[in-house]
């Protein structure tokens, strides 16, 4: 997610695509509107942001581009900051000593350098875990991941293992994901005049991309279309546009995601960071055009048509349907609090304390990634981080500060 406001000014136009990648985007588009005419002539949003992430090798996140950092579209925790993988490695320390468990396994691990510091961290706390498992969709990702690790760690190399799919049953470990959910493709949700649609694409004479409201087919979605509405009816004292039309998201595949891990997990935890809110701010009458974003070279706007292939699409995670979907499927929510809290409570003070003031490069380098990661305005407070566990309930320091589990 981009967070420098400086490298996105309002009103900057955004960079032309060299003509390879233009055509690369334009093979995406066909095949997308092979889909959609092989389909009848629509397709649901969320089968649109699968491809445009997912296609092989035309997708987003398939497709050899340079996604995260300084040269990408937006810049994660783990690239900004050796101290957030740190402190998650602390954090694992604690789930390892509380569940005996020492298999960690690391969904959708984006460069790979996560993966790096997390296990140097432990390395250095002399607990280097016996196997560290990467699952990654895409092939380019984990090529790349697969690089990362190899040149930044060579003598630990052999303890990563990179599967193919979800192991098999049962699986004790500690499972970890940084922004792993809010790249799941999303369906979209329209309340308008007492009636729900389901927002389909489809594409006119001209060849683009347009959106076509009708009702929602798939019976899941109907049922939480229809709890939608009754919380946003519930909300609607808080709207002061009321009658006005209302957008929203439901990430169904980040429920199977978390119902999957439920399956698989026979003891140890789920811990996953990522940004969104509870469902009563998810779902606030404010929140009228939904947190459907989408991120182009450090440009952040809502038009998911732009481009296809070339940008990431995103939503925010809705983190009280995540909690239902985990204690529905037999995981205990053990704590949710902000990325701030967590890191501040989870040894960030301790692990930068040794920070040599009279290195004022080093010094103020240090300090700038700690005010990305922690202040509100930046990560801090949009960012969540949710602990899930099998068996026994789980008690960290990084959720000792503040437990906002209630509100979910
Ligand atoms: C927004 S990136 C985050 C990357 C990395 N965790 C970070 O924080 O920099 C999302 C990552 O999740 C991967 N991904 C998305 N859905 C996945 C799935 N169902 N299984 C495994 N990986 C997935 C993407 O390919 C990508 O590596």
């Amino acid at each position: 997610m981009p967070i420098d406001p400086k490298t996105h000014p309002a009103g900057d136009t955004f960079p032309e695509p060299s003509p390879e990648t233009k055509a690369h985007s334009d093979r995406l588009k066909h095949l997308i509107e092979d889909e959609i005419n092989a389909n009848g002539g629509r397709i649901t949003f969320a089968e649109y942001m699968n491809k445009a992430l997912y296609a092989p090798g035309l997708g987003y996140y398939s497709a050899g581009l340079k996604k995260f950092g300084k040269q990408g579209d937006f810049i994660t925790a783990p690239e900004i900051s050796p101290l957030f993988s740190q402190c998650l490695a602390l954090q694992c320390l604690h789930i390892m000593q509380q569940t005996g468990q020492h298999t960690l396994l690391e969904v959708g691990a984006g460069s790979g350098i996560m993966a790096v510091e997390l296990v140097l961290e432990l390395e250095k706390q002399a607990q280097l875990p016996e196997q560290y498992l990467i699952l990654e969709l895409s092939a380019e990702l984990r090529d790349r991941q697969q690089q990362t690790i190899k040149a930044r760690i060579p003598h630990l190399y052999e303890r990563f293992q990179w599967l193919d799919c979800l192991p098999q049953k049962p699986f004790c470990g500690i499972i970890i994901a940084n922004e792993l959910l809010d790249a799941m493709p999303v369906h979209l949700l329209k309340l308008e005049q007492n009636s729900v649609f389901e927002r389909y694409v489809s594409v006119n004479k001209k060849g683009q991309f347009i959106w076509q409201d009708d009702a929602p087919e798939n019976p899941r979605l109907q049922k939480i279309a229809q709890e939608i509405k009754a919380l946003h009816q519930s909300l609607a004292h808080l709207d002061d546009k009321p009658g006005a039309p209302y957008i929203t998201e439901v990430n169904l595949q980040a429920v199977d995601w978390v119902k999957s891990m439920a399956d698989i997990l026979d003891a140890g935890a789920v811990l996953l960071v990522d940004y969104g809110y509870t469902a009563k701010e998810y779902y606030h009458p404010q929140r009228s055009m939904g947190t459907l974003m989408c991120h182009y070279q450090h440009h952040r706007h809502d038009d998911p048509f732009y481009l296809p292939g070339l940008q990431d699409i995103t939503a925010h995670i809705d983190f009280s349907r995540i909690a239902r979907a985990a204690c529905d499927s037999g995981l205990k929510v053990c704590g949710f609090t902000t990325q701030a809290h967590f890191l501040m409570a989870g040894g960030l003070v301790e692990l930068s304390k040794d920070l040599d003031p009279d290195d004022i490069v080093h010094f103020s380098e240090v300090a700038r990634q700690i005010k990305m990661l922690t202040l509100p305005e930046e990560m801090g407070e949009l960012f969540k981080v949710i602990l899930l566990a099998k068996g026994k309930t789980l008690s960290l320091p990084a959720f000792q500060f503040q437990n906002f589990q209630q509100r979910l």
